[in-house]
């Protein structure tokens, strides 16, 4: 498997923590390899736990309109910066377009907007979030009488393009997608005029999806992953009998013998893979603790007993009406409707 050189770049000499390791991604330019996630933080707390992210050293923080807190976000980590006199290239900023805004003119507009409320001239990585799309103009989860969601017929090809251009103009380093199979990523890779540099996707133990690493290393494409936890205490697309990777022994005889927890464990599992890995938390301690994972390597037999616990697992199937999409990326599965 690629195993991508890690960079290493210390930093601010005041800062204790500040180990930044990153990858080069095809577009030429750098992601840190940890990022922190900002799903399912509320907008309560979403200032105040950034804040904590990126004062612990975070600098890669991935956002998205479809989490419902980037007011909240952006604001405080435009703040943090002015405040704490960061350069804008020491830090990642990574977002998505949301599914009400896959036409080239909603895509465009959501793209000013973010640059224009974190008042910075580029953002580092923006992906399509879902090859779907919703109806436009009517807020954020349009739902018809049925209460299912308003599709919209656009192709993601049209919101491709308009991330072509972002990226053109200077306004986004890096493009990308998330959720999207491998024959739509492959449409986007063939036939766009910008080759993608991230796949933001599902990868932890129980879901190693080794066909879709192996496709992307083959093409220089940067998978970011996300869910390495399995997110076990989201009551969204879980079911209270899903397999929970916190408790499984092996992880945890691993970890035991590092004198690490399991999800730095996980972390360390995807970082030894050659990827990028997202992680949220909203409790302080397990940021920093999930941060700490750089002075320890995973040996080649326990990268393989972990490798070996693969259940072809996804979490993420937001079927919820979605299912009829001429887009939906995955196959039908009545279990997780
Ligand atoms: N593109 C997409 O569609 C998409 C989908 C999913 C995720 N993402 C991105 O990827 C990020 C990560 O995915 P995720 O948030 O779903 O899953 P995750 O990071 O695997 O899981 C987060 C869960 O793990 C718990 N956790 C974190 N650190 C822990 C620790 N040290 N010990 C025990 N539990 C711990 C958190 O609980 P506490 O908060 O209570 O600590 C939370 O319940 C997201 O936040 C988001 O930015 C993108």
């Amino acid at each position: 498997m690629h195993r991508p050189k890690l960079r290493t770049r210390s930093s601010k000499p005041e800062e204790p923590m500040r180990i930044a390791e990153k990858v080069l991604l095809s577009s030429g330019y750098e992601m840190p390899v940890i990022g922190y996630g900002t799903w399912q933080i509320p907008k309560s707390t979403a200032a105040e736990q950034v804040r904590e992210a990126l004062e612990f050293g975070y600098r890669h923080i991935d956002m998205a309109h479809g989490f419902n807190n980037t007011t909240e976000i952006f604001e405080s980590i435009r703040d943090w910066m002015k405040v704490r006199k960061f350069q804008r290239d020491e830090i990642f900023l990574s977002a998505k377009i949301w599914n009400t805004h896959h036409s080239r003119a909603k895509a465009t507009e959501q793209i000013d907007e973010m640059l224009q409320m974190l008042d910075t001239p580029y953002m580092d990585l923006i992906v399509i979030h879902w090859p779907y799309g919703w109806a436009e103009d009517d807020g954020m989860f349009p739902r018809g009488n049925d209460g299912k969601p308003i599709f919209s017929n656009i192709d993601y090809m049209e919101t491709w393009e308009a991330l072509e251009e972002a990226h053109q103009a200077g306004k986004v380093r890096s493009i990308g997608v998330a959720n999207f199979n491998l024959s739509q990523l492959d449409r986007i890779y063939t036939k766009g005029t910008v080759k993608p540099s991230v796949l933001q996707a599902e990868i932890n133990p129980y879901f190693t999806q080794k066909d879709v690493i192996d496709y992307c290393t083959a093409r220089n494409i940067m998978i970011t992953a996300m869910m390495i936890t399995g997110n076990p205490g989201s009551t969204f697309y879980r079911k209270y009998e899903d397999p929970n990777l916190l408790f499984d022994e092996t992880l945890i005889s691993i970890a035991k013998n590092h004198g690490k927890t399991v999800t730095q464990v996980l972390i360390r599992w995807i970082l030894d893979l050659g990827l990028v890995a997202l992680i949220k938390s909203n409790e302080n301690k397990r940021i920093r603790q999930n941060f700490n994972v750089f002075k320890f390597k995973l040996t080649p037999d326990q990268i393989e007993r972990i490798d070996s616990l693969n259940k072809n697992f996804r979490i993420l199937w937001p079927i919820l009406g979605n299912y009829n999409h001429p887009h939906f990326p995955w196959p039908f599965k009545a279990d997780r409707n």
